[in-house]
This record gives structure tokens, sequence and C-alpha cells, in this order.
């Protein structure tokens, strides 16, 4: 589903505070599978993530999502990648917090060219995946912390992706709000998306497939 080969990606490249994020990440993901990525704060795990989201651009290495290869995409087709492929739950939610849920749900279709003619009912029926059928019209302010993550997660999933990528979803969380969170990306799972988790906790990274480990930019077998 998902290779890379030597991936670097530096911030600031060429200005004196340039900084080496990813240093020369190799890695395999089948479809189907559940990953955890692990490692300490600052060891680069949003950083990878939003490398295999197609959101931040890398200097060199191979990257090959299906049988497309990123590495040679221009923008217009990253877009398509990202729109069609990939479901991104981003750290903290990042909702719009005086839209309602079906508001944030429906906001990245708006950007979506053509625009579907049926988006409210995609929207809709990504609530009912997660099980806030009953939020849709409720401000995400009112939500709570477990409902907004839900929220997060039907938005990532509204044009059906085959690939969740979501960066420490339960971290915000109680434990228990936690693993019902970890319960539903299990049963996403289950029906067949591939999963990638970034999480520093334990309890959950453990409930995958498999763990990687990222330790000062690079992999190490977990
Ligand atoms: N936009 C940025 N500009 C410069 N440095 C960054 C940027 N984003 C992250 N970094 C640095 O890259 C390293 C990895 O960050 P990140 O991927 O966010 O780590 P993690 O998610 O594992 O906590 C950190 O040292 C961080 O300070
Ligand atoms: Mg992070």
């Amino acid at each position: 589903m998902l290779m890379m080969k030597n991936i670097h990606k530096t911030y600031h490249a060429g200005k004196p505070n340039a900084f080496e994020a990813l240093k020369g990440i190799d890695l395999e993901i089948e479809e189907g599978e559940m990953v955890a990525i692990i490692g300490k704060s600052g060891a680069g795990k949003s950083t990878l993530l939003h490398v295999i989201a197609c959101i931040d651009s890398f200097e060199c290495g191979t990257y090959q999502i299906g049988k497309l290869s990123v590495d040679s995409m221009n923008e217009h087709n990253l877009a398509e990648i990202r729109n069609e492929l990939i479901g991104l739950v981003m750290q903290d939610f990042a909702l719009i917090e005086d839209f309602t849920a079906l508001d944030n749900i429906l906001l990245p279709l708006e950007f979506a060219s053509p625009k579907k003619k049926n988006r409210r009912d995609l929207a809709r029926n990504a609530l009912q995946e997660v099980g806030l059928t009953e939020c849709a019209n409720k401000r995400v302010s009112y939500l709570s912390g477990g409902q907004k993550q839900r929220v997060a997660i039907a938005r990532a999933i509204i044009n059906d992706p085959a690939v969740i990528l979501a960066d420490e979803p339960t971290g915000a969380l109680d434990s228990k709000t936690a693993q019902e969170i970890m319960d539903l990306l299990k049963s996403m799972n289950h029906r067949g998306k591939t999963i990638i988790i970034v999480t520093h906790d334990m309890e959950i990274a453990r409930q995958c497939d498999r763990m990687i480990e990222i330790v000062d930019g690079q992999l190490r077998n977990a």
C-alpha cells in the first residue's frame, strides 16, 4: 500500500536554522494493516505522518502509495491523493468550534472540485459511522473531547479513503474515551481500511498489528 525508501525531510532547508527531522526513513505498510508509530516528543512522528499524508514535502528518497509515485508528482496530483486516498485526523482535532459538527465535516468538501452534489448525505453517513448522528447540528464547542475526536474522524473518512492517518487521536482523552476511539478505529480497520496511528501511549500502540518506533528522525523496530 505504502512504501518509503530513504526519505529525508529538513525544515528550513538551506537556512541557518535548518533542522533535519527525518533522516533516511525506510517504511513499508501493507494494505489493511493497523500500525502504530511511537516515539518521544520531538522524535519526528508528526513530521512522518505529514509526509505520509502528502501535506509535507521531502528533499530526497522515494515514496510510493498504491501504484502512485509521490516523489515525482506535481501539486495537482498530490491534492488528488490527499482528497481521495488519505483521511487525516490532525492532532488536537483541528475543528472549528463555532461550526456545527455537520458543517465541520462538510468543510473539506467545499474545496473539492467538482463539488459533490450529495455532500450532505456523505457527511451524515460519516457522522453515522462514528456514532454521532444525534450531534449533527450541535456546535462543536458544546461537544465532549471524545465527541470532537469522532467529528474529526468523520471528517477524515468522508471521501472513503483507503488510508486513515491519526496523530495522537487519544492524546487529549481520558482512558475510557480513548479506548472507545481506539475501538472505532479498529472497527474501521476490520472493514478494510489501512490505519496508521501516532501515539505515545503504549496501551494504544499494543492494540495495533505492529509498532514502529521513531528515534531522533530514524526508525527503529519496536
Ligand atoms: N515547522 C517546523 N519548523 C521547524 N522545525 C520543526 C517544525 N515542525 C517540527 N519541527 C521540529 O522537528 C522535530 C520533529 O517534530 P515532530 O515531527 O512534530 O515531532 P513529534 O510529533 O514526534 O513530537 C522537532 O525537533 C521539532 O521541533
Ligand atoms: Mg507530534
